[in-house]
């Protein structure tokens, strides 16, 4: 975003972050005797009143399960939870809620559409591309597959920038290809992907693309049919909403081929001990009681970020990164890793002075979160020859004043260990 766009969304309607704030209970609680500066977003983000309660409410006045009961509650719980696919599709502009189906989350996701979808297609001598800054999530499923069939794993190398370079993946896509997946924004460098071009490449040679959209729905607008995504994935608690509910939103003549996931109930038409037959999607993929709550919670919490709004949800993000950024580049012995130009509120880091389990531990004692690790991407961290990062990682409701405290304990860290 330019300088320009930001201030024209923050001023389209103020955003009153102290108002928002209030919005989520936990931020009124105190860490180590220090109030709570939450930057362990990327981790999982938490969540506001409206998600908490939709959630109690369907437990304490709603519950039943789905899809199974005439009486009245299951009859309106399982409205309720159609009404949420309805409004997951409309979130993505997915062309239809039958295209959109839920999982545990973005790593279910990518292991359905890898048995369902790309298992089937896939022989010795294939290859599967991907690119050098994805999750385990987006690395293991595929390496099983290649296991399992001889064919191969092609990565798309990383940038000292920490960005890929388009050449490369034109170089790696050729008639061996047989499917890509892409994280659209990087959790661990914050690096905003070029999807729509690596798709038009992909497309152009017949090879279907899914994006691992886990870290791009809570800070970006997301339209999968502009994207032309072939399969998009997503999870619920990084979108301030629920732990363990996810989507899978696929295209309908791609997820009508697929078979099932897991069998059980709720996924079939009839079941003889002869033969089966099986529901149509989006239901071929849902097996057994699924987590009714956990879709309550997820459509609430896309109310919540509907009604602050995305672009100025970005935009504000956008605003502490770069305020956190020119901060700590002053920060002795700082090193960013991960300086894409399009970049979402990721900041990974190391420092000379500290390990960054010693750098959380230092922040911890002031009441401030960050993720010390791998961030769920041992090579990628290979690749940038560091053991670990730090990672602050911002939300809709964090602050510049909170970045001040994180810096302050960052020159304390260079004091202590200095
Ligand atoms: N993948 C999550 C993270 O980035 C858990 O921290």
């Amino acid at each position: 975003m330019s300088s320009m766009e930001i201030m024209n969304a923050l001023t389209a309607g103020s955003y009153d972050v102290e108002r928002l704030r209030a919005d989520f209970p936990i931020l009124q609680r105190e860490v180590n005797g220090r109030p709570l500066v939450y930057f362990d977003n990327a981790a999982s983000a938490q969540k506001p009143r409206s998600v908490i309660e939709a959630v109690q409410q369907c437990y304490a006045h709603e519950y039943s399960n789905i899809h199974r009961g005439v009486h009245f509650l299951s009859g309106q719980l399982t409205a309720r939870y159609e009404a949420v696919r309805e409004r997951v599709a409309r979130f993505l502009n997915a062309p239809s809620a039958k295209e959109i189906v839920f999982t545990r989350g973005t790593t279910e996701s990518i292991n359905l559409v890898a048995h369902s979808f790309v298992r089937p297609r896939l022989k010795a001598g294939d290859e599967i591309l991907i690119t050098g800054m994805e999750q385990h999530s987006n690395i293991v499923p595929w390496q099983l597959l290649c296991d399992e069939t001889g064919a191969t794993l092609r990565v798309v190398p990383v940038q000292d920038s920490g960005e890929i370079d388009l050449e490369d993946v034109r170089r790696l896509l050729n008639e061996r290809t047989r499917f890509v997946s892409v994280v659209h924004v990087s959790n661990a460098l914050g690096t905003i992907n070029p999807v729509r071009q690596i798709i038009a490449e992909a497309h152009a040679r017949g090879v279907p693309v899914l994006l691992d959209g886990a870290q791009a729905v809570p800070h970006l607008r997301v339209d999968v049919q502009e994207l032309g995504a072939d399969f998009y994935a997503f999870s619920g608690h990084k979108l301030y909403g629920p732990s363990g509910i996810g989507v899978l939103y696929g295209k309908m003549e791609y997820l009508q081929q697929m078979r099932p996931y897991q069998g059980g109930g709720d996924m079939i038409r009839s079941v003889s001990f002869e033969r089966t037959e099986y529901a149509e999607p989006p239901q071929r993929f849902e097996a057994g009681t699924p987590n009714i709550a956990g879709v309550i919670g997820l459509g609430a919490a896309i109310d919540y970020v509907e009604s602050v709004g995305l672009e100025r949800i970005a935009a504000h993000e956008h605003d502490l990164l770069l305020y956190a950024t020119a901060g700590m580049m002053e920060v002795p012995g700082l090193r960013i890793i991960g300086t894409a130009r399009d970049k979402a509120g990721v900041i990974s880091f190391v420092m000379e002075q500290a390990h960054p389990h010693d750098i959380g531990t230092i922040l911890d004692q002031d009441g401030i979160a960050i993720r010390a690790g791998q961030h769920c991407a041992q090579p990628l961290m290979q690749r940038f020859g560091v053991p670990a990062t730090a990672r602050v990682s911002f939300a809709l409701y964090n602050t510049r004043d909170e970045v001040d405290v994180l810096l302050q304990s960052l020159h304390k860290v260079v004091r202590l260990f200095g």
